[in-house]
């Protein structure tokens, strides 16, 4: 009989391939700190063993996570499919159909299925972090440090994901100096930990002390030499802090030096760029290079965010007619059932402002 095979939390998968859950654990400690090779490590893993359900399942979230929402849906029709074979155990089925929720676009429906499914397994690293971002989108900060706290403990304080999960979590609820410490501690026991840095950030930032992360930031990124773009977002931080203390020309460097020529092709780039050029607009420093750079990333893509940005880049160059359009079509790409309020909103913003002339 074959020997059961373990990922790195301990817990059971059904695979006989050691190789693909090495591969599968590269892909799961990719996204806990954000790793440029999130999706060749889950590729691979599938590769090794294409009936790995955890596998095809952790690849559908990093390509939906890279935003390419339908490769990530079919990998996960596909997961869930694997996830049907005889002899997978029922933490494993319940995992595939909590993330096959989740790339669904239904995270409210996701969250009691997770829960029951960190009650009986709290070291499900994919499914701490998948529901620790449910809420933190929701912005749900006291949801995100309950939980951390009801799976925390026992072997996983040694692991500097759970360390910087928590240290971020305590910060969001304003216990800065519970955060700070416990961040330092995760970064120096990983220093590839990118969710512990970006804590440290956000620590230093909301308690005013732009200095020191000015100068506590560039060594703490510099080690995280495998990151996709939570780089740039990383970068951002940095340069928040110089705007805050008047250091313009820093904050402008850092916008032509990170976002400058950057094809933007994650959302996350697109919020990062626009509302540092925004910043720089706001202390009076406004560049129009800035804003056609931008400009032209956004009418390149059909991504949601970048055509309701182009919306409003026509709309402030007094194209209605254009931004109304723009609107459209990012209304059209929203890839759920009915459009957010929010697109909804500026559509009607829109349409009174053409009315108007
Ligand atoms: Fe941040």
């Amino acid at each position: 009989m074959a020997a059961v095979l373990r990922d790195a939390y301990g817990l059971t998968v059904s695979t006989d391939s050691r190789a693909a859950v090495d591969h599968y654990d590269r892909g799961v400690r990719a996204l806990l700190g954000f790793g440029a090779d999130t999706v060749a490590a889950f590729e691979a893993a599938v590769s090794a063993d294409p009936e790995f359900a955890l596998a095809r399942a952790g690849l559908a979230v990093s390509r939906y996570l890279n935003e390419e929402m339908a490769e990530g849906r079919a990998e996960m029709d596909r997961a869930v499919a694997a996830a049907q074979a005889p002899g997978l155990s029922a933490r494993e089925r319940r995992h595939v159909d909590a993330l096959a929720l989740w790339v669904g676009g239904r995270g409210n429906d996701a969250i009691p299925l997770i829960r029951e499914i960190l009650a009986e397994h709290p070291r499900d690293m994919m499914l701490i972090q998948r529901l620790y971002y449910i809420h933190f989108w929701q912005g749900r900060s006291a949801e995100m440090l309950e939980l951390i706290e009801s799976v925390r403990g026992g072997a996983l304080d040694g692991d500097s994901y759970m360390l910087g999960l928590h240290a971020f979590s305590l910060e969001e609820n304003g216990r800065y100096a519970e955060a700070l410490p416990l961040a330092e501690r995760a970064v120096g026991m990983n220093p590839k930990d990118a969710w512990a840095v970006h804590a440290i950030a956000h620590v230093l930032y909301e308690t005013g002390e732009n200095d020191r992360g000015a100068e506590a930031l560039p060594p703490r990124i510099h080690p995280c030499d495998h990151l996709s773009y939570f780089r740039n977002h990383l970068l951002w931080h940095l340069a928040l802090m110089h705007l805050a203390e008047g250091r313009y020309d820093r904050a402008a460097a850092l916008f032509r030096s990170v976002f400058g020529r950057l094809p933007i092709e994650v959302s996350a780039d697109l919020q990062d760029s626009v509302s540092l050029a925004w910043r720089l607009d706001l202390f009076e420093h406004p560049d129009p290079e800035r804003w056609r750079h931008l400009g032209a990333v956004a009418r390149n893509r059909q991504c949601v965010e970048c055509l309701d940005l182009l919306a409003w880049l026509r709309f402030k160059l007094h194209d209605v007619a254009g931004a109304i359009e723009a609107e459209r079509r990012a209304i059209a790409a929203w890839p759920y059932e009915s459009a957010p309020r929010r697109l909804l909103g500026h559509m009607s913003e829109l349409v009174r402002a053409g009315e108007k002339g």
